[in-house]
């Protein structure tokens, strides 16, 4: 799905350095890395604090332990994300309340996320799923009146531009609600070469309780003030990190070309529903997700790709709400239309950075001589 050995050859001598500088003064753990990637960050993404942290799965829990939620309170979310969005509420014992997405963004619906508000929901966490914003004008104005937290989670589109449709102005995605938390795994659009993640925020106090809940919650050396985790954002991965972020722009241009290929190409048939970007947003495409109509056996599809070694894949084949270890009395199937009927039907093809216009015709090609049949 992704092309990691190419775009790294591409910036070979400059990463292979910044990795050689880390080795030889041995300041592997917080060192000056760290805080040059992190201060190039929050300048890229207009915020006032960046705090790296081991994965975008910690930079969500860490987000929900900053804002002091208690075991039952309600985060709402949706049902068709990945799976480390609900995680972090069950295991900090909140309750994930779920809520069906659109079914032209694959994003959360705001009118459903103000239906599920009850007495006992203190936050909302949109997904930014495939790349685009979600409608996030629409949930702060919900928050603000239902006074409500927003933890933004940017894991997926990290370079994404929102324009607010009142005022025109433009901010990063991630950056709108009170915490916004992305993830630098390998193949995400901004990806280190292991594990990464960061949560971002433009408050003073909730930047200063992340930073100490990320560090075993101390600020002085063994005192210890609340009770933390250790999630660290190695020094060479802020290393490799502060290359790919100078490149992030023209990374997402790649994506978006290879994008608007795949859009034009399947314009002849109707059997494919080619992704819809909000005129909110732009889309940085961290995947390509098309819509196969009923008709269109996507088993077969995938198999026939595979033979032409094309990689597809589903993401996601289970709504949360359906998944084994997030079983709940409150939730039947059927309860979210648009997330089941795009759970079967969803398909994502390669988008990466290296992808040339003879790879397109090929997958393109092939995706179609199966679905026209
Ligand atoms: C929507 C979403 N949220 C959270 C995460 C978690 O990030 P990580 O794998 O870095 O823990 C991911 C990444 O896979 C993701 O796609």
């Amino acid at each position: 799905m992704v092309d990691l050995v190419g775009q790294y050859k591409k910036i070979k001598p400059e990463v292979d350095a910044a990795i050689m500088e880390v080795m030889e003064n041995a300041s592997f753990i917080n060192g000056p890395a760290v805080k040059k990637f992190q201060q190039h960050f929050e300048k890229y993404l207009g915020v006032k604090h960046v705090i790296p942290c081991g994965n975008g799965t910690d930079a969500l829990q860490l987000a929900l332990m900053a804002l002091d939620l208690q075991p039952g309170d309600e985060v709402i979310t949706t049902s068709f994300t990945f799976i480390a969005t609900a995680e972090v509420i069950a295991l900090l014992k909140l309750t994930p309340v779920l809520v069906d997405v659109l079914p032209d963004t694959y994003n959360i619906d705001p009118e459903a996320v103000e239906k599920a508000i009850t007495p006992k929901t203190k936050a909302i966490i949109p997904v930014h799923l495939f790349g685009q914003s979600a409608n996030i004008h629409a949930i702060l104005k919900i928050a603000q009146k239902h006074n409500l937290f927003i933890v933004e989670d940017t894991a997926q589109a990290i370079g994404a531009d929102f324009t607010c449709p009142e005022s025109g102005n433009t901010k990063k995605a991630g950056t709108f609600g009170h915490i916004g938390c992305t993830s630098f795994f390998p193949s995400k659009n901004l990806g280190a070469f292991g594990d990464g993640g960061a949560a971002f925020t433009n408050d003073d106090e909730l930047a200063e309780k992340l930073r100490v809940l990320a560090n075993h919650g101390m600020k002085v050396r063994y005192y210890h003030d609340m009770v933390g985790v250790n999630s660290r954002l190695d020094s060479m991965q802020a290393a490799i990190l502060d290359i790919k972020l100078s490149h992030l722009d023209e990374y997402a241009e790649a994506r978006q070309k290879a994008a608007a290929y795949y859009n034009k190409a399947f314009s002849v048939t109707d059997k494919i529903q080619t992704p819809v970007t909000a005129d909110f947003t732009t889309h940085v495409f961290h995947q390509y997700t098309m819509v196969l109509a009923d008709e269109v056996d996507r088993e077969g599809l995938q198999k026939h790709l595979v033979n032409r070694g094309i990689a597809s894949a589903v993401y996601y084949p289970v709504p949360l709400h359906l998944q084994k270890a997030y079983r709940d009395p409150r939730y039947q199937e059927g309860d979210f239309p648009v997330t089941e009927y795009l759970s079967h039907h969803v398909l994502s093809l390669p988008v990466h950075t290296e992808m040339t216009e003879e790879i397109l015709k090929e997958i393109t090609g092939a995706v179609l001589e199966f679905v026209e049949g």
